[in-house]
């Protein structure tokens, strides 16, 4: 089976909350998981960075 890997850089538009940012990255993991992808998120207050790996070439949010 081919894995997918996606790895990007964007600029939040909000100022976010770090318990907003939180409560994002707990549902995110929780969809992650459910199909397949793994990955990590990163956020500095203004960027944010994520790698996201998962099965076949369209099961990544980004890139369905
Ligand atoms: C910074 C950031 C990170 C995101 N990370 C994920 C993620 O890891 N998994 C996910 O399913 N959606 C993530 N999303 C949301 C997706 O961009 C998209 O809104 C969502 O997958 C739409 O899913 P739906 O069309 O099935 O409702 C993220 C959004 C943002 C702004």
């Amino acid at each position: 089976m081919s894995l997918s890997l996606l790895v990007y850089r964007s600029r939040s538009t909000n100022q976010l909350k770090k318990d907003k940012v939180v409560a994002m990255s707990k549902h995110f993991a929780v969809r992650n998981r459910d199909r397949d992808i793994t990955g990590m998120l990163v956020f500095d207050g203004q960027y944010f960075m994520q790698v996201l790996e998962g099965p076949g070439r369209r099961s990544l949010p980004c890139m369905s």
